[in-house]
């Protein structure tokens, strides 16, 4: 994925009724090594990758980019959210062009079923249509991901298509701001 383009980075920190979304810091690290290595979270994204190569690969700050959000409830990160282009080999676009702006989420599963992923992408999205006004967002997951599809649906995200890619059936939905107008 390439990075968002002509957008201020970091913003300040975004809060919300429970949660604040802000960059990546040295002190997530631990946090993030837990995203990547769970396997529940990797079930529908590829698996987990192991400890040690994380532990090994991960720069003392990780992940600091633009579009990546550090989720953090109570002082502490429970996930990450980004926005970025997607890459133009991938399978399914909106845009003819390719290089549409998608979401992604991903939270520790200590951190699923109170809704703070909902609030946390709404904020995300608001953001995103603050700074790249009238700008459709994509999102793919696999149909099978139960909590993903709901996610997307809870967040007004559209079925654009389905399609076959890495063995499992996508789905493809699109979000797009609401006009002043509409
Ligand atoms: C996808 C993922 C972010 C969804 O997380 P989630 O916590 O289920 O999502 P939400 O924030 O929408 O929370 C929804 C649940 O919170 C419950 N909830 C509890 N308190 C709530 C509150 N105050 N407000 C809103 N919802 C609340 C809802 O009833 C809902 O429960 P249900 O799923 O049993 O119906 C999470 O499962 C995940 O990180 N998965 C692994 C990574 C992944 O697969 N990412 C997708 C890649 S495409």
């Amino acid at each position: 994925m390439t990075e968002l383009g002509d957008v201020a980075w970091p913003p300040a920190p975004i809060r919300t009724e429970r949660l604040v979304l802000r960059e990546s810091e040295a002190r997530d690290r631990a946090a993030f090594i837990e995203l990547f290595t769970s396997p529940e979270v990797g079930t529908y994204i590829g698996g987990p990758r192991p400890r040690d190569e994380c532990e090994r690969a991960l720069p003392e700050t990780p992940e600091r980019r633009p579009g990546l959000f550090v989720i953090e409830l109570d002082g502490a990160m429970i996930g990450t959210i980004e926005l970025n282009r997607r890459d133009a080999e991938r399978r399914s676009h909106v845009r003819p062009d390719a290089g549409e702006a998608e979401l992604g989420y991903l939270f520790l599963p200590e951190a699923w079923g109170g809704g703070y992923a909902a609030e946390a992408c709404a904020a995300a999205l608001g953001w995103f249509a603050d700074m790249l006004p009238g700008e459709p967002v994509v999102l793919c997951t696999q149909t099978a991901n139960d909590r993903s599809m709901r996610l997307a649906a809870k967040l007004g995200f559209t079925e654009v298509q389905r399609f076959e890619e890495w063995g499992a059936e996508q789905w493809m939905g699109v979000w797009s701001p609401i006009s002043p107008s509409g």
